[in-house]
This record gives C-alpha cells, structure tokens and sequence, in this order.
C-alpha cells in the first residue's frame, strides 16, 4: 500500500499544558487532529467551568490561522465537585467529559478525589445530563504493586460504578492491561477505552532492559508483553469501543532525566505515523480509520470529521528533540525510523 486516506482523526486524549507551552502543544494538535479532548490537570486544576472557559480562550489563541481544529474542554473532578458544577458544565455546551484522577495518581494530581464512593450525586447527574466520565483508571494505595494498579482498580472499582450508573458513559483512559481491555469489551455499549500510540508500541522491558529509559515513563505504566498484546489486538481489531487517545504530555527534558523522572510521554510530533507502524505490522490498515477518526465521535455522540487526511508511505527520521518553551524535550521513538508519514489536514 503507498497511500491511506482516510477522515480526519481526533485525540480523545491530551493535555496541552498551559501559558508559553501552548506555542508548541496547540499547533501541534491542530497539525493532526480536528478535535482534541484536553486534559484540565493544570496547576491549580481546571475545576469550574469559567476557568475552562479561559483555558479554551488561550488555547485558541495558539490555533494556526485558517485551522479548524477545535479543543474540547473537561473539567477536573476532585472532592468538592458538586451535581450543580455538572449541570452548569453541561447547560455551556463547553464541556465534553469530567477528569477522574484518584489524588496522588500521576502529574498534577494533587487535587484529585481521594474518595470515590462520595461522588456518587456527582456521576448520577454526570448521567443524567450526558456528560462522559474519563477515568484514570489506577488506585494509589501504597500497599498494590505499581503494575497492578490499573487491575486492582478494575476490580475494586470499575465494575461497581459500570453497574450503579449504567447509562453513564465511562472511559477507561490510556488503558494498559488485558484484564482492562477484557473488562471493556464485557461491558456495555456505554464503556469505552483510550489506548496510546506507547503502550501499543512499547512493553516495560522496552524501558526496563539494559538501562532504564526516562523518556518512555508514563502512568499508567508501561505492561509486560502480554498485556501489549491485548492492546494491539484491541486497537487494530476495528471494535468500536476501543479509540485514539495519545495521552501526549510534554515534560521538559530535564524534568524527563532527573533523579525523580516525572511521568509522560510526548507523542504530537508525529501521533498518526505511530499508530500506523502498529496497524501496518499488524496488518490492519483497513481498521485505522475506525479507532482514528470514527470510534471515538460515535463514543461521544459527535458527528465524524468530513475533512480527510492522507498517510503516505514515505520512510522519515523522527526529530531527536523538540523545542518545548524554553526548554526542548525528547519525543517519543527519538530519532527513529518511521514508514508513513501524514499529510496535514486541508492540503
Ligand atoms: O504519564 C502521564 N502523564 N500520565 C498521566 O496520567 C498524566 C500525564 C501528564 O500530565 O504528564
Ligand atoms: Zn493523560
């Protein structure tokens, strides 16, 4: 195949960052995606919607002339989050989603919900109106291992609300594990899971064997090999429960190599052509489309894009580093070889 065009995708999945940041992250995402579902953990976090409403107004000052692409506002649940915030997020039309991070989770998840069993009037009204849950799907008990965390929130967790609200529509994000996977696909039609281009392409050894590699750290944390596996097999199986959500998050290079590395990886430089080496491996292709650009707009209720993209079979070094404010950073797969290369939207 030399050619692939398809409708334009959406990342279900991103944080953008904020202030000197969005020179490089909006343009970034505009050059890919039409939509882009933008995580609120900023410091302090996006939990009310006049914030979101100014966090939109200052991303989209960083939109590139003449690009349509449009960021779609969460708000960021923590203790304190009432029915009333739902209601006032939804009645905007601002708000696509609400953020679960349990507290002490991962970046910037400080203020997150330390109790999950108090934000029931929370979800009931979050189903009510049809607002989506995205959850960050991990306990921060000290006494689960770090590689089971995701699982042991399936267990303790996930299922009970799946049962309490079933009308609500919950995303398992950046999902790492068989038992995720499998949990999703046994759920109903209103359970959904993001996937990222790392953990498709990576396993823990990838960042464990031979020296650890700062640059693939992301929480949830990279699997072992079978639980990679079930990820690709999800993604690349065209069901529609399973979408594109990048989870790109840029940390300057010497937060990345530091004694105490902090967690994510960036992946907006090249997102579509990272996906593609896992659906051209696998032979998949034909199913881009659907976990790219269609799965995702279904999930959400949203109409797909009608602009279309191409990827071209073209064989292209990654950039080593990428200027980040400041600072650079290290994307993901540095300087590797890649065989697509996408042409951006509108051309
Ligand atoms: O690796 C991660 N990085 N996981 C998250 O949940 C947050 C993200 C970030 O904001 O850097
Ligand atoms: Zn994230």
């Amino acid at each position: 195949m030399q050619e692939l065009t398809l409708l334009q995708p959406d990342d279900w999945h991103v944080h953008l960052r904020d202030e000197d940041a969005l020179a490089m992250t909006v343009p970034a995402a505009a050059h890919s995606f039409g939509r882009s579902i933008v995580m609120p953990n900023l410091v302090p976090p996006i939990t009310k919607l006049d914030q979101a409403r100014s966090y939109y107004n200052r991303i989209m000052e960083h939109r590139p002339a003449g690009s349509d692409w449009q960021p779609l506002m969460v708000l960021y649940l923590t203790d304190m989050t009432t029915p009333e915030d739902i209601r006032e997020a939804k009645d905007s039309g601002l708000i696509f989603g609400c953020k679960y991070y349990p507290a002490g989770a991962t970046t910037n998840s400080d203020s997150g919900v330390t109790n999950l069993h108090g934000l029931g009037d929370v979800f009931a009204a979050m189903q009510e109106v049809g607002l989506v849950l995205q959850l960050h799907g991990e306990v921060t008990d000290s006494a689960v291992d770090i590689f089971d965390r995701e699982a042991v929130f399936i267990e303790r967790y996930l299922g009970a609300i799946a049962e309490q609200f079933p009308q609500l529509k919950i995303i398992l994000e950046h999902v790492t594990t068989e038992q995720g996977i499998n949990f999703v696909r046994n759920s109903s039609a209103n359970v959904a899971a993001t996937i990222t281009p790392q953990h498709l392409l990576y396993n823990r050894n990838d960042m464990l064997v031979g020296g650890m590699r700062p640059h693939l750290f992301c929480l949830p944390i990279l699997k072992r090999d079978h639980h990679q596996r079930a990820l690709i097999d999800a993604a690349t199986s065209g069901d529609k429960k399973f979408f594109l959500g990048t989870d790109s998050a840029p940390h300057a290079r010497h937060a990345k190599e530091a004694e105490c590395c902090s967690a994510g990886c960036f992946s907006h430089h090249a997102p579509l052509e990272l996906y593609a080496e896992v659906f051209e491996q696998e032979d998949a292709m034909q199913h881009l489309e659907a976990f790219a650009s269609l799965n995702g707009p279904e999930f959400y209720q949203l109409p797909p894009n009608t602009k279309k993209v191409t990827l071209q079979q073209q064989e292209w070094n990654l950039p080593a580093t990428i200027n980040y404010g400041s600072d650079e950073l290290v994307p993901l797969a540095a300087g590797q070889l890649v065989r697509w290369r996408c042409v951006p939207a509108g051309v």
